[in-house]
């Protein structure tokens, strides 16, 4: 499908989708997020897509958040309904059945954050920035920001944050547990892309049900997300992925995995 604001490529099994609007930091408005939208259905009707990495067009922005032109006109109905657009959007990116990386190639703002909050985890380039500087503009986070970031950092870390409106860097991103890893600009895709492929060459359906109960143990009680588990694992062992994985380890061979 032909997007204005986004570009999606298959290569390998590893999709990429970059959010592409360079001219204002990839800032999101109505119709990038609806785009988003419809890429996330496409790389979920696309068996080939392994494992996706999202980014920023550009090497100064990841995402510098949503798009304060169009939001400046908003009364209060048009941004409850921005809101929810964007709610949505980052459930599909969090719920997506395939890992999501983001990799944050420069400025990650407001709602930019607030997608790297939503993928599986985060790398960084040196040059990242974060922030949440919605307060600094009269409103506060509204793509889910107040949620993901107390539960990935803590709620005082995560106050701060908020409160002051506050950009941080990647080393501190790093330092706080919200960025997996920092790594040069020149460098960032490159080694997404290979700890991307390593995922990629996993079993599939093994990679999707972590992901699924992580996801869905974090919010409830241990006994009953432990349970959850141990059904999940059973059902791993309805799957040839689990056949061919374990018959391959007894033949000491390189397991090829179908996502069956
Ligand atoms: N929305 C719309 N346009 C934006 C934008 C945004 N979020 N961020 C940057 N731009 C535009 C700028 O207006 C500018 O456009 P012009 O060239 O037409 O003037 C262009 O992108 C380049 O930006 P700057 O000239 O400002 O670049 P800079 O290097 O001087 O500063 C920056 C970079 C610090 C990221 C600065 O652009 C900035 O502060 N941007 C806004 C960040 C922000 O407040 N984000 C939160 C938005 S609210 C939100 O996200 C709500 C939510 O939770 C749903």
């Amino acid at each position: 499908m032909e997007y204005k604001n986004i570009l999606l490529s298959v290569d390998n099994g590893i999709g990429l989708l970059t959010i592409n609007r360079p001219k204002v930091l990839n800032a999101l408005n109505v119709e990038t997020l609806k785009e988003l939208q419809a890429a996330i259905q496409e790389v979920k009707g696309d068996p080939a897509i392994k494992v996706l990495i999202i980014t920023g067009a550009g090497d100064k922005a990841f995402v510098a958040g949503a798009d304060i032109q169009e939001m400046k006109e908003m009364n209060a109905v048009a941004a409850l309904t921005f809101s929810k657009l964007g709610h949505e959007t980052m459930k599909m990116i969090q719920d997506l059945d395939r890992p999501v990386i983001a990799a944050v190639n420069g400025f990650a703002l407001g709602g930019g954050s607030e997608i790297a909050l939503a993928s599986d985890f985060i790398y960084a380039s040196e040059n990242a920035r974060f922030g949440l500087p919605e307060v600094t503009l009269g409103v506060f986070p509204g793509f889910g920001g107040t949620q993901r970031l107390p539960r990935l950092v803590g709620k005082a870390m995560a106050k701060e944050l908020i409160m002051t409106g506050k950009m941080i860097n990647a080393q501190e991103a790093f330092q706080m547990g919200m960025v997996n890893r920092v790594w040069p600009q020149a460098s960032l895709m490159e080694e997404t892309k290979k700890v991307a492929a390593q995922i990629a060459g996993n079993g599939p359906v093994g990679v999707r049900l972590a992901k699924m109960v992580v996801n869905s143990g974090f919010d409830i009680d241990l006994a009953e997300a432990c349970s959850m588990e141990s059904v999940a694992f059973g059902l791993c062992f309805t799957t040839e992925d689990q056949k061919e994985g374990m018959k391959a380890f007894a033949e000491k061979r390189k397991p090829n995995f179908q996502g069956r």
